[in-house]
């Protein structure tokens, strides 16, 4: 199917295939040998307080994983009273570029040039491009480019800001909720015991969603450099490493316990899909998933390697996914927006649609407004 363009983009229409689409199908050219993702290296991280204010260069709220207590636990505890969610307004890529300017304004090498990335973007929308061979997940980008690099930000539908509806609100506390469970926030050598009380109090606290560490790095699919940034769980180590960072992140995730054989196949066609991803493009190498019951009691916990993840789906069923499809399909992704993103103005936003099968060029504006227009701040312009 040929999609109509609202902007003057030029499309070779004559044929099915246009130069403004690029479809998962065939899926069979992604077979090929996996394009490079060059090791990820953190170049600065951030952390945001109980109200959103944002601590650069902070590990304050980075978090450290200490196990809950299976038995105790119930992940539904504290809701709604306990639970003061994040107001769903849109922070645009505001943070992500704070960070690439406090990068380049850091005392340097002279013979160092800036950071200048071809692509500068929140892990959240590279992991939906990962995903999008094996999905059938709708989403919508803008794109801008700016001296350079092309930021992409999410064009993010009403609802997915936040759960809607009082059981997708629980659902989500949960997940929460198993991250202050299974968290301190100072390093598990300090505890005195088992017995330290303040093991106990991470069940009686406020589960506040404004709060959270992230993780600013950069690294390479194929050719293109990339700048992410990406939310971290937890640190899986006694202390945050100087070198290497990553290699001590955690990442934890909820499921319901699995009990059938179909479950189990949709966990490993979907969810494992997700966190492995999200997972990978930081480097974090360990996933930690908490398995629950519906009425939020723990089952039992279980860490998986990133790494290993692909492997252990692979040959499970019919049609499951492939990690090295996933990275070659976002590496032409990212080679197919090079290729259209080219106006050089922070006032050009490029919107580009993933349709479940395809991602194609919607359109291109320049100066218009709202949430879906220009996202490069006045700060942000003509610094470099
Ligand atoms: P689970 O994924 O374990 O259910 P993350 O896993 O990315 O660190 O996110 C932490 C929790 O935030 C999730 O835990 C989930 O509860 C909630 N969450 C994340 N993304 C969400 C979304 N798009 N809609 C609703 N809740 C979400
Ligand atoms: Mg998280
Ligand atoms: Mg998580």
């Amino acid at each position: 199917g040929h999609r109509s363009q609202r902007s003057g983009h030029r499309t070779s229409s004559s044929s099915s295939v246009s130069v403004s689409v690029l479809a998962v199908d065939p899926i069979e050219r992604f077979k090929v040998r996996c394009a490079a993702y060059q090791q990820p290296k953190e170049i600065v991280c951030f952390s945001y307080d109980e109200e959103r204010k944002l601590s650069m260069g902070s590990d304050d709220k980075l978090s450290y994983y200490c196990e809950p207590d299976i038995q105790s636990a119930n992940l539904s505890s504290g809701f709604p009273d306990r639970y003061v969610m994040r107001e769903p307004v849109p922070e645009r890529l505001d943070a992500l570029l704070e960070s690439m300017r406090h990068v380049n304004s850091r005392p340097r090498d002279p013979n160092t040039p800036p950071l200048r990335p071809a692509f500068c973007t929140w892990r959240g929308i590279m992991t939906k491009v990962l995903c999008a061979p094996f999905s059938r997940d709708r989403w919508e980008l803008g794109a801008t480019l700016h001296d350079g690099t092309i930021y992409i930000e999410e064009h993010e539908k009403r609802k997915d800001l936040y759960g809607s509806t009082d059981k997708d609100k629980l659902m989500s506390y949960m997940g929460y909720k198993f991250e202050a469970l299974a968290t301190i926030p100072f390093p598990p050598a300090e505890l005195s015991g088992p017995s330290d009380p303040r093991l106990a109090e991470r069940d009686s606290g406020t589960v506040n969603t404004n709060v959270q560490f992230c993780s600013v790095f950069k690294t390479k699919i194929g050719v293109n450099s990339i700048v992410m940034g990406a939310e971290v769980d937890c640190l899986l180590a006694d202390r945050k490493p100087e070198r290497d960072p990553q290699s001590a992140y955690a990442e934890l995730k909820t499921n319901r316990v699995i009990t059938n054989e179909r479950q189990q196949q949709s966990f490993e066609r979907h969810k494992l899909l997700k966190v492995w991803a999200q997972s990978f493009l930081p480097g974090i190498p360990t996933v930690i998933v908490g398995y629950r019951h519906d009425n939020g009691r723990l089952s039992h916990i279980e860490r998986r390697r990133t790494l290993d993840i692909p492997r252990s789906v692979r040959g499970t069923q019919p049609g499951i996914w492939d990690a090295t499809v996933c990275i070659n399909f976002a590496d032409a992704f990212l080679t197919w927006l090079k290729e259209i993103v080219v106006i050089d103005d922070p006032d050009t936003v490029y919107t580009i649609e993933f349709d479940g099968r395809a991602a194609s060029l919607l359109r291109v504006e320049t100066g218009a407004e709202g949430p879906e227009g220009p996202f490069i701040p006045p700060w942000y312009r003509g610094q470099s």
